[in-house]
C-alpha cells in the first residue's frame, strides 16, 4: 500500500485523527522523513526547547532529540500517544516529554525555540494545521509573549494547474480525486497549462483564512479540462547561508471539476475555487469551475 493509492479520508477516518496503523505509512514515506529530517537538522540546535504538536509516533521529536534538544511532544489519539511515549523513551530517555493533549489547548509553561507541527494535506485541506498553528500562536503571544519561536514548517507555498486526467479504469468512467507521486510521470494526466501559485505565507505571519484561487492560464496544448492540480509545497527550514530552503512537496491532488471546458493552444482557461482550510475535498470541488472567457472556436 503506498499513500499515492491510500489516503485516510477513503478509509472512513476524521482527517485530523490518524491512527496507529496507519503511521507506518507516514514513517515510509522517505522524501517526507528525509525533508523533515534535514530541516530539523538545520533549525534545531543542541539545547534548543522544542514542541512537537501532533507529534504522531514521535519521529519529528526523535530528530529533535537527537540534535540535543529538549522536546514537548503532544497527541490526541491514545494509543497512537502510548506508542510515541514507548518508543521515544527507548530511543532516547527523558529528552522527549510526550503529554497526552489537544493541541489546540496545550500551552507550554515555558517559552520554546521551535515548533514542529505536521498536521498537513495537500491542498491544506482536511487536517487542522492552520487552526492548530494559530491557535498556538494567539495563546503563547497572550500568555508568554513576544517573539513567536520559529515554526517547521516555516511557509506554505500553494499552486493550481487545469489538467485533462484520464479517468477512465478498465473502460469505466469514474471522476474521483486521485493523488499523485509528484516525483512519478503521470501518463493519465495532460498538463494544459503550467502551474500558478494562488497562495503563500509564513507561518508567523497572519494565517490564511480561506484559499481562493481565481487564475487565468493559457492553453498549452488541446485538451479538455476536467480537473485542477493543487500543489502543496512546505517550506520546512529557510536556510541563510547559502540561501535556499529545505522543502517538501506533498502528493499532487487532482480534483475533477463538473463541467470540463475544451481549449486549443493560445486559449485563455479561467480557473476559480474557494475553500476554507481544513474543509473537505468535496468542498473545493464543488467550487471548482473553468471557463474560456474568450472562446476563438
Ligand atoms: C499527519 S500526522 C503526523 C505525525 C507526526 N508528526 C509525523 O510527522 O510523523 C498528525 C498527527 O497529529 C495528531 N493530531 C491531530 N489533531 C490533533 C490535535 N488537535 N491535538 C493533538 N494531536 C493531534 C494525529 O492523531 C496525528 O498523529
Amino acid at each position: 500500500m503506498h499513500m499515492e493509492h491510500l489516503e485516510l479520508e477513503h478509509l472512513g477516518f476524521p482527517a485530523d485523527v490518524i491512527p496507529l496503523q496507519y503511521q507506518a505509512l507516514l514513517l515510509s514515506d522517505d522524501r517526507r522523513m528525509e525533508a523533515f529530517a534535514g530541516a530539523i537538522a538545520h533549525t534545531v540546535q543542541p539545547g534548543s526547547r522544542v514542541l512537537d504538536l501532533g507529534c504522531g509516533t514521535g519521529v519529528l521529536s526523535f530528530f529533535a532529540a537527537r540534535q540535543g534538544a529538549t522536546v514537548t511532544a503532544i497527541e490526541r489519539e491514545p494509543r497512537v500517544f502510548a506508542t510515541a511515549r514507548a518508543a521515544l523513551r527507548a530511543a532516547v530517555g527523558d529528552a522527549v516529554t510526550v503529554v497526552h493533549a489537544d493541541a489546540r489547548d496545550y500551552l507550554p509553561e515555558e517559552p520554546v525555540d521551535v515548533v514542529l507541527c505536521e498536521m498537513l494535506h495537500v491542498g491544506l485541506l482536511r487536517e487542522r494545521q492552520i487552526e492548530v498553528i494559530n491557535s498556538f500562536k494567539r495563546r503563547y503571544l497572550r500568555h508568554i509573549g513576544g517573539p513567536l519561536p520559529r515554526f517547521v514548517p516555516e511557509a506554505c507555498v500553494q499552486a493550481a494547474q487545469p489538467v485533462e486526467q484520464d479517468f477512465t479504469y478498465f473502460g469505466y468512467t469514474v471522476p474521483a480525486p486521485v493523488f499523485q507521486l509528484p516525483e512519478n510521470l503521470q501518463p493519465r494526466t495532460v498538463e494544459a497549462a503550467p502551474p500558478q501559485v494562488f497562495q503563500q505565507f509564513f507561518y508567523t505571519d497572519p494565517l490564511p483564512h480561506d484559499c481562493v484561487g481565481d487564475l487565468t492560464f493559457v492553453a498549452e496544448r488541446p485538451a479538455v479540462v476536467n480537473a485542477v492540480r493543487v500543489i502543496t509545497k512546505n517550506l520546512l527550514s529557510l536556510l541563510y547561508e547559502p540561501p535556499g530552503s529545505v522543502d517538501w512537496t506533498m502528493n499532487y491532488l487532482v480534483v475533477p471539476m463538473r463541467e470540463p471546458v475544451e481549449v486549443l493552444p493560445g486559449d485563455e482557461v479561467r480557473i476559480r475555487f474557494d475553500y476554507c482550510p481544513g474543509d473537505e475535498i468535496t468542498v473545493l470541488a464543488d467550487s471548482l469551475t473553468a471557463s474560456v472567457p474568450a472562446h476563438a472556436h
